[in-house]
């Protein structure tokens, strides 16, 4: 009996320790390498400060603890650095430990080949191939369909502004957005500025809501078994089915243009891809090893078309619609902007005049500062490494926290004030 009761014990304390142990492994990671952040807690890390915005938080952690800060959310260790030397050297003299991002949100046999989400050669070589389609002589061939776009942008606003109503500038800039791209990046019109219930921006705007999947995903933080549940909940919930409308519309413009080969299309993503591909099929390229392994198929097109679609949406709208906000707020800077428009393009818009802008351009890298788009961004490091006597453990998700660096006063002097002129 009492070595029945003795095993049970044993167990019961070997299975205590075993659940302590579990909570509380990963957190003296950061302390263990001198790197200073707000005490984690067992099991959760840092995940209960997160009643506030994470660029908040981090902007918080950094002033209190320095220019290198450690934190947990969950078991997964964020790194911290607003060094911008460190930064420098980090993304490029070392980038080769860096290249890859972490993987924060559930992917599947779709999304894992999106650009962001490829890793090491396959990465590089993709990133290589998107690139030709960003070139110059590229961005000049698109400008017409741009244009288009405008002339619709400038009816729908001037119709408003005459009615002396107020108007929500966002939904304009989101449909104006969306237009461009379909139209730059696919060869598609879509007009999405006559109807702002277009099926393109009401799905694109359902795929940047997340709601409860963003809890299940904090979830996965703490329990990272528990992915499956996330990919079980996002097949039943439908949340598949934004992204199979834009995947749907790429593959039937890729069926379009290999049935229809006398409608010569644009020189446009889509296009920039099916050449390479077709170039690629047979072809001993540099990229050889990297192609034989993964090629370059049509569902990876599909997925590279779908990702630009949505890596370019809502950034750019966004940052149109925060400029329009700070023209409003600022008429003598509006004032200098439309002079400036007035004075160097005269007549027609032209890549060679719209290069010419520079207060235009000034503004616009001020309205980014001010609300970056993407409040961080983040890498994964490969192998352990000491930067600036830093050691940067493996695997630590290193985080550039652009908004705190963006609106760091000691870099920039009041930094919530706009002022291009900085
Ligand atoms: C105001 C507009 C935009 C802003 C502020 C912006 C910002 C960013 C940032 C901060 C990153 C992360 C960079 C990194 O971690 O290295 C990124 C990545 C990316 N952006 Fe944008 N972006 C904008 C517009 C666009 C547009 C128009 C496109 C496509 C046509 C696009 C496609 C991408 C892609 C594909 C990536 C991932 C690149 C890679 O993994 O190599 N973005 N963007």
């Amino acid at each position: 009996m009492y070595v029945i009761l003795l095993l049970l014990t044993l167990i019961l304390v070997y299975l205590l320790y075993s659940i302590y142990s579990y909570g509380a492994k990963p957190f003296s990671l950061f302390k263990s390498h001198g790197i200073p952040g707000p005490e984690p807690k067992h099991f959760i890390g840092n995940l209960d400060s997160f009643k506030k915005p994470r660029y908040l938080l981090e902007k918080e952690w950094c002033k209190k603890f320095g220019s290198v800060t450690g934190y947990f959310i969950g078991r997964n260790p964020y790194l911290l650095i607003t060094d911008l030397q460190m930064i420098k050297t980090i993304m490029s003299t070392n980038f080769a430990n860096f290249r890859n991002r972490p993987f924060d949100v559930p992917t599947d046999d779709f999304t894992e080949l999106f650009l962001m989400n490829t890793k090491d050669q396959y990465w590089k070589f993709l990133r290589t191939l998107m690139m030709t389609a960003f070139s110059n002589k590229k961005l000049k061939e698109s400008l017409y369909l741009m244009k288009v776009c405008v002339a619709n942008f400038v009816t729908n606003i001037s119709q408003d502004a005459a009615s002396g109503k107020e108007f929500c500038i966002n939904q304009y800039c989101s449909s104006y957005t969306m237009d461009i791209i379909a139209a730059t990046g696919f060869g598609i019109e879509i007009n999405s500025q006559m109807n702002m219930n277009h099926p393109f921006v009401l799905h694109a705007k359902a795929l940047f809501k997340p709601g409860f999947l963003k809890y299940l995903i904090a979830l996965t933080f703490v329990f990272p078994f528990l992915w499956h549940l996330v990919n079980v909940y996002i097949i039943l919930a439908g949340e598949r089915k934004h992204r199979n409308f834009f995947a749907a519309i790429c593959r039937n413009t890729i069926l379009f243009r290999r049935n229809n080969p006398e409608i010569v299309p644009n020189k446009d993503i889509l296009q920039t891809m099916l050449e390479a591909q077709a170039n690629l099929q047979g072809a001993k390229t540099e990229n050889q090893n990297v192609t034989d392994q993964y090629g370059l198929s049509d569902k990876q097109i599909i997925a590279q078309a779908t990702m630009f679609l949505l890596a370019a949406y809502e950034n750019t709208a966004n940052t149109i619609a925060f400029l329009a906000y700070q023209l409003a707020l600022n008429p003598d800077i509006q004032n200098r902007v439309y002079e400036e428009i007035t004075e160097m393009v005269e007549g027609d818009v032209t890549f060679e005049n719209l290069q010419q802008l520079k207060y235009l351009d000034m503004c616009l890298a001020e309205v980014l500062r001010l609300y970056p788009v993407s409040p961080r961004t983040n890498r994964i490091a490969a192998k352990e490494s000491v930067i600036q006597g830093w050691t940067i453990p493996t695997e630590a998700d290193v985080v550039f926290p652009i908004y705190t660096i963006h609106h760091d006063p000691e870099i920039w002097p009041e930094p919530e004030k706009f002022d291009p002129e900085r």
